[in-house]
């Protein structure tokens, strides 16, 4: 048992031996990132109690008040990333502005959605927190490309933890008997066609003709719909099983309803590093994109070559 597990810290430790743009600061960041995710499923494993236990107004199984989730995930993110004294500042998808942290010597900016897909926590449907790391250097509006490393955690059956720091894309699945994300789907890359794809049909009347015609094509052929309505559940199982994910614009939202920053960058820079297609407004590269302000929010589609090529022979 366990005789070849690697660790995500082993892995976090090795990357950094091996690789000069992983430096001591971001090997940090990105360990004390899982050590809050790991908390964070704590929660999530408890979420359906926390609301029974708050109706008496005791505290939780954790000791503390009874907090919404992504409440008590956006102020433990945010307060144990300031922590580390590696960030220079934070941007969250729960926070108007940035927060720059006084006195810092910290090097990075970390943007995050501390509970992605919040709306399907009480239906008990998979749910994620979602990181993008910037060199402080570029400052807080830089191309997708500048991204230093991003990733994901999806709480789902089993909690597992995905990044990239620009070398490839690699899950860690938490074992909870240990309390250790174990190294459980290396160098994920996406498989090159998939039956799958993934949109929220009931927007359908919103979308433009080109889109509409898109979909019934695709009702014609052998496809299977599947959606979950968390970002980071749907483009997982895209990595996973290929197809296609699209939240794209419509008359509802003409410039998308995602998070540019947020939650379009991190997914495009995994989805590019596990050699699949992103896409974002008119179609063209996300990571390319300067940002306006820090909540921009775009249209994005991502998945296998096969599925994006087909797509866009309907653009
Ligand atoms: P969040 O809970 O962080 O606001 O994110 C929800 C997002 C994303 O996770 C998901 O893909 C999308 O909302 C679903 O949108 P619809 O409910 O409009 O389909
Ligand atoms: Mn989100
Ligand atoms: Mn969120």
């Amino acid at each position: 048992m366990y005789k070849n597990a690697v660790t995500l810290t082993d892995f976090l430790l090795e990357d950094e031996r091996k690789n000069d743009k992983t430096t001591l600061g971001l090997t940090i960041l990105l360990h004390q990132i899982e050590n809050v995710t790991k908390i964070i499923a704590a929660h999530v494993k408890a979420s359906g109690l926390v609301d029974i236990i708050g109706a008496t107004g005791k505290t939780n199984v954790f000791g503390d008040q009874v907090q919404k989730l992504d409440e008590f995930s956006n102020k433990l993110l945010f307060d144990m990333l300031k922590s580390t004294g590696q960030v220079h500042a934070l941007v969250s998808e729960e926070m108007e502005k940035e927060v720059i942290v006084e006195n810092s010597k910290g090097d990075y900016i970390v943007y995050f959605d501390p509970l992605d897909g919040s709306s399907n926590v009480e239906s008990n449907i998979p749910i994620g927190t979602i990181f993008s790391i910037y060199h402080k250097d570029g400052g807080l509006l830089q191309k997708g490309n500048k991204q230093i490393a991003a990733g994901y955690v999806l709480y789902g059956s089993s909690v597992i933890f995905v990044y990239t720091s620009g070398s490839g894309v690699n899950g860690f699945t938490l074992d909870p008997g240990i309390g250790a994300f174990l190294l459980s789907h290396p160098d994920i890359k996406i498989p090159k066609e998939g039956k799958i794809y993934s949109i929220n049909e009931a927007y359908e009347p919103t979308f433009d003709r080109k889109l509409q015609n898109y979909l019934k094509n695709l009702k014609n052929g052998d496809s299977v719909a599947r959606y979950v309505g968390t970002l980071a559940a749907d483009a997982h199982r895209t990595f996973i099983k290929g197809g296609i994910f699209l939240h794209p614009a419509s008359s509802k939202n003409p410039e998308g309803k995602l998070r540019l920053m947020l939650e379009v960058n991190p997914f495009a820079f995994l989805t590019f590093q596990a050699g699949g297609i992103a896409l974002g407004a008119n179609n063209k590269n996300p990571l390319s994109i300067t940002p306006k302000h820090i909540h921009v929010r775009s249209p994005f589609v991502m998945g296998s070559p096969k599925n994006a090529k087909a797509y866009l022979s309907f653009q």
